[in-house]
């Protein structure tokens, strides 16, 4: 495995695969890696000639009062899994390498990053539309990687790489869950037992609103009206049905459409979603 902690030797690097006849994927993530991280790991190293993922837990994207400081830190167990995985560089940078003592510049990608995480964590897209760009201009890759976890990012992302023309090509691969339903997150190490099980109640609705919207159900307030009912055992941050390109709440389920979620739980902000398409065999779920 050969570990970068600058952009300008991980760029000379990408240079030289590409120079050489080599696609390249990439993964950025915040480290504390899990099967989400895999799965869209084991694709870029599918789907192209090299695999490359970055780890840096990102400080613009953090609010002062949010975690931050106690994001989980497993670098070592990290690039391991990314071994395991097909990848065959990391980019990590330090927080000092990445952004400059007077660091000014952010990214805002208007419309999409609005509503939803947006309205609740004002800071959140403009960093980190701002550090997808610098790893962007690091990992010069053909395609990136991103889950549909994080929907509304996956939405931002794209929307900048098209507003932007950035040359790579955006990928979006489906959520990756546990058994029993709970979407995988690195936030989902800070929940206890009981939390954990009282979690379980955001894709037990979704999955539920699934089923009525399959059934015919398409009138968007009786949807989250039954998504706020089965989420009562959390503390609900939104719920809401949108459009799935747009991000913009819809009132009817007429055209493709994402049902997000967020909910508190006292150790962990915990956020899940389904994607829903009237046009096809009454529908589909990621
Ligand atoms: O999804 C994440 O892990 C982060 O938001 C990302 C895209 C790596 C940027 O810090």
């Amino acid at each position: 495995m050969i570990i970068f902690d600058n952009a300008a030797d991980m760029r000379a690097w990408c240079r030289e695969q590409h120079r050489a006849g080599k696609t390249i994927g990439f993964v950025p993530t915040m480290g504390a890696l899990h099967e989400g991280h895999l799965s869209l790991m084991r694709a870029a190293a599918g789907g192209n000639d090299l695999a490359v993922a970055s780890i840096f837990v990102n400080p613009t994207q953090f609010a002062p009062h949010e975690d931050f400081n106690k994001y989980p830190r497993t670098f070592d167990q990290d690039v391991a899994m990314c071994a395991s995985a097909g990848v065959v560089a990391v980019y990590a940078p330090t927080a000092r390498t990445m952004y400059a003592e007077d660091y000014s510049t952010f990214v805002t990608v208007g419309g999409v990053s609005e509503g939803l995480c947006g309205g609740s964590r004002p800071h959140f897209f403009r960093g980190v539309a701002a550090v997808v760009t610098k790893l962007f201009n690091a990992v010069e890759a053909d395609h990136a990687y991103f889950g549909q976890k994080d929907a509304q990012q996956c939405a931002v992302i794209k929307r900048m790489v098209r507003d932007l023309d950035m040359a790579v090509q955006i990928v979006e691969m489906p959520i990756v869950r546990e058994a029993d339903g709970l979407a995988m997150s690195s936030r989902n190490r800070y929940l206890n037992a009981e939390e954990r099980a009282r979690a379980l109640c955001l894709s037990r609705s979704l999955f539920a609103a699934l089923d009525l919207m399959e059934r015919g159900e398409r009138d968007a307030e009786t949807v989250k009206s039954a998504v706020r009912e089965g989420m009562r055992e959390v503390k609900i941050d939104y719920v809401e049905l949108v459009d799935a390109e747009t991000m913009r709440p819809v009132e009817r389920v007429e055209r493709p459409v994402l049902l997000a979620v967020a909910a508190l739980l006292e150790s962990a902000r915990l956020i899940d979603n389904i994607k829903f398409n009237p046009a096809g065999h009454g529908g589909s779920q990621q």
